[in-house]
């Protein structure tokens, strides 16, 4: 198997929301990268998305002009699946439908060295359901990253039934090659870690929102001021040994069975079902039509890049 560092070029497929930062990530930390899509107009949005991320990290003093013709001089975009001969490692981020990704790494199977890792950044099919349309599953994994990719450290790796240990690990290497956290997930569960705490928290949101216990942008308040701001130097285990798990212990015996067990979304399948999906149609639970859109992104990523800058930077 091709080692970590043995890997030069790397192909992402998918020009979308990850697939695009995930290839500006692996360009920045030195890789060749060439982003693959099955039409143009996605990559050139990807190109101009790229060029106003550095253009955002330049702002924001990480980065420079030098640096940014340098990230973009070691990409390139094709529509063209030869490209995929080219690879020494594999990031599939196309879309999140079983059969799309199966026809998907049946094509490309046929092409790929054999040497190869190949990866799969789905949010949450099983990794050994994927494989079935993969060469090589003992070469297979996931590598989930966490939206926006460029600024969020964490990748979770997921073994399938067939993953190699050798191929976790040179995921692992590469993931340390690209400044990222990785974590090994052992057994190949729906949703991961990271998926399976989140919506574990959106069932209870949507539940306190739906007995009419706190407004949306209350609970949202909460999460930000309290839980959020403590879990980005505290995991769940640590805030127990630090508050004490006698009094946790407490808590969870009448809260546990007073939390939602819900196996329905609530307001966010009727507000699905109108056509409101959030950022990308205008409105989902807040309002973001006219530039408001774009100002909130900005702002995410203005703040994730502050908040990366206060708690991992070595600059
Ligand atoms: N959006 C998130 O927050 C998030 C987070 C983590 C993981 N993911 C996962 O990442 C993957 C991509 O998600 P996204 O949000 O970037 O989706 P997206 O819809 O923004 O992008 C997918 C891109 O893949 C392209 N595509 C679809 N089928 C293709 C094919 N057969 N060949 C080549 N290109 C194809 C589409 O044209 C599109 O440009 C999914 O598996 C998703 O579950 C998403």
């Amino acid at each position: 198997m091709k080692s970590g560092s043995a890997i030069k070029t790397v192909v992402v497929a998918g020009a979308g929301t990850m697939g695009t930062s995930i290839a500006q990530i692996f360009a920045q930390s030195g890789f060749d990268v060439i982003l693959y899509n099955r039409r143009q107009p996605s990559l050139d949005r990807a190109q101009a998305r790229i060029s106003g991320n550095l253009d955002t990290a330049i702002q924001e003093g990480t980065s420079t002009a030098e640096e940014k013709a340098a990230v973009l001089s070691r990409m390139s975009f094709t529509t063209d699946i030869n490209a995929f001969a080219k690879a020494d490692y594999i990031v599939e981020g196309i879309a999140e439908n079983l059969e799309v990704k199966h026809e998907f790494f049946r094509t490309i199977s046929q092409i790929i060295s054999d040497d190869i890792v190949v990866t799969s950044n789905t949010s949450g099919l099983p990794i050994t359901s994927i494989a079935e349309g993969v060469k090589n599953p003992e070469r297979f994994a996931g590598m989930h990253f966490w939206n926006p990719p460029h600024l969020v450290p964490l990748v979770e790796i997921i073994k399938g039934e067939k993953t190699a240990d050798e191929a976790a690990q040179i995921i692992y290497d590469v993931t340390n090659r690209i400044h990222k956290k990785p974590v090994i997930v052992k057994k190949d569960i729906k949703g991961q870690i990271g998926n399976r705490l989140q919506l574990a928290i959106v069932r209870e949101a949507l539940h306190i929102l739906e007995i009419g216990a706190a407004d949306v942008a209350d609970i949202d308040a909460v999460m930000k001021y309290s839980l959020g701001f403590r879990y980005a130097c505290l995991g769940p285990f640590e805030s127990l040994d630090l508050g004490g798990l006698d009094v946790f212990d407490s808590i969870s015996k009448y809260l546990f069975p007073d939390l939602s067990d819900a196996v329905t979304d609530g307001e966010m399948g009727r507000l699905v079902a109108q056509g409101n999906l959030g950022v990308k149609t205008g409105r989902g639970f807040y309002d973001y039509s006219g530039d408001r859109a774009q100002k909130v992104i900005e702002e995410r990523d203005a703040n994730f890049m502050k908040l990366y800058q206060c708690l991992y930077s070595e600059k």
